[in-house]
């Protein structure tokens, strides 16, 4: 099955792709290998041709690679036909050689990738580190044709702007769905200005904006985010229903899901933007991809965002901290 594409700079993507993190953290108990590696096959076989991971999603965040092992088994057999996103972490302290020390984490995310090139290679987190030095780095390893792109994730314009003018970017990776929208503000414009791709990371706000999160809702004990993520408290959840509602609506006008008008906003709002929900489910995955058939009109969009912004919103992470 064929899905519309969208391009990451001069790396082309179909328009939703596919956070794989939760069958290795963050969302509670994790499935059994075989299991995921089946989900993340069934969403190549429904048309998903971009696959989003990092060398630090392991369970608990413990270890290295458990989840990049997983997606390279799974996509071993179409590795020409994908486009493969991983990150590195680099941990505070001194950087030494920047190329030598980013080629090391490189080459042990390819071994477990199955593959001798990544398509885009991100720093996970800055932590202090000088960017400049980060994106020369980037750049030899462009030319050393061991990556095509590279990027940055959770950073503001003044980061950006500083990498850009070294080695530019392929894509932005920052946390945005509506309701977390810093990035509209001057991320967004920068990266549409600058033919950099961006691509939100919890575009459905960690399970929020599919509307099945309710303050009856229990999370798991170990290694799940959401006992943190700000717009999930149990205030919070009751504060943010009128957004669910909206989303409901929207559904119902639209035959869709809440889940997949909140995708389906975003990729009517910006060109360059490409989410990358992420799920453990099957059929849920199928469902997100499937957003790409729900297609606002005009009139619908600007209805939707102006009754968005009428709304408040309770609980913010932004660009900052974790
Ligand atoms: N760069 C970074 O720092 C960073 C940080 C976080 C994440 N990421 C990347 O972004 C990807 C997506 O982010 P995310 O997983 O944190 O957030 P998300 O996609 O906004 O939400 C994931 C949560 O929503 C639920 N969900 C997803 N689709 C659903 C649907 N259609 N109906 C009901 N519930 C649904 C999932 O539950 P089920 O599993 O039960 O469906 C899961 O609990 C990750 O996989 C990862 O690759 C990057």
């Amino acid at each position: 099955m064929n899905m519309k594409t969208r391009f990451l700079r001069d790396i082309e993507v179909s328009e939703v792709g596919m956070g794989c993190m939760a069958f290795s953290h963050g969302y509670g108990k994790i499935p059994p290998e075989e299991y995921s590696i089946e989900a993340i096959q069934g969403a190549y076989g429904h048309g998903c041709t971009f696959f989003d991971t990092a060398e630090v999603y392991s369970p608990n965040l413990s270890g290295i690679g458990h989840n990049e092992r997983i997606v390279g088994k799974a996509l071993a057999g179409v590795r020409d036909d994908v486009v493969i996103a991983t990150k590195l972490f680099l941990r505070v302290g001194p950087l030494g050689n920047a190329y030598k020390t980013i080629r090391k984490h490189l080459e042990g995310s390819m071994e477990r990738l199955q593959t001798d090139w990544i398509d885009i290679y991100y720093l996970h987190r800055m932590g202090g580190i000088p960017v400049e030095k980060v994106a020369e780095a980037m750049g030899q390893l462009i030319d050393d044709g061991l990556i095509r792109g590279w990027g940055l994730s959770q950073v503001d314009v003044d980061i950006i702007s500083r990498a850009q003018r070294v080695t530019p970017l392929a894509a932005i990776q920052n946390i945005y769905s509506m309701v977390e929208r810093d990035s509209e503000k001057r991320v967004i414009p920068f990266c549409m200005e600058h033919n950099i791709g961006f691509v939100p990371f919890s575009p459905i706000a960690s399970g929020l904006l599919s509307g099945k999160i309710t303050t009856e809702t229990k999370f798991e004990r170990n290694d799940d985010v959401r006992n943190w993520v700000p717009q999930l408290s149990t205030a919070n959840i009751a504060g943010n229903q009128p957004i669910i509602d909206l989303l409901k609506e929207y559904a119902d006008l639209k035959g869709a899901t809440p889940a997949q008008i909140s995708l389906a906003w975003m990729l009517h709002k910006y060109p360059g933007v490409v989410p990358i929900p992420g799920s453990k489910n099957k059929e849920r995955i199928v469902e997100n991809l499937d957003a790409v058939n729900v297609r606002l009109t005009t009139e619908e969009f600007v209805s939707l965002e102006e009754a968005l912004n009428r709304c408040k919103v309770y609980g913010h992470r932004g660009l900052g901290g974790f």
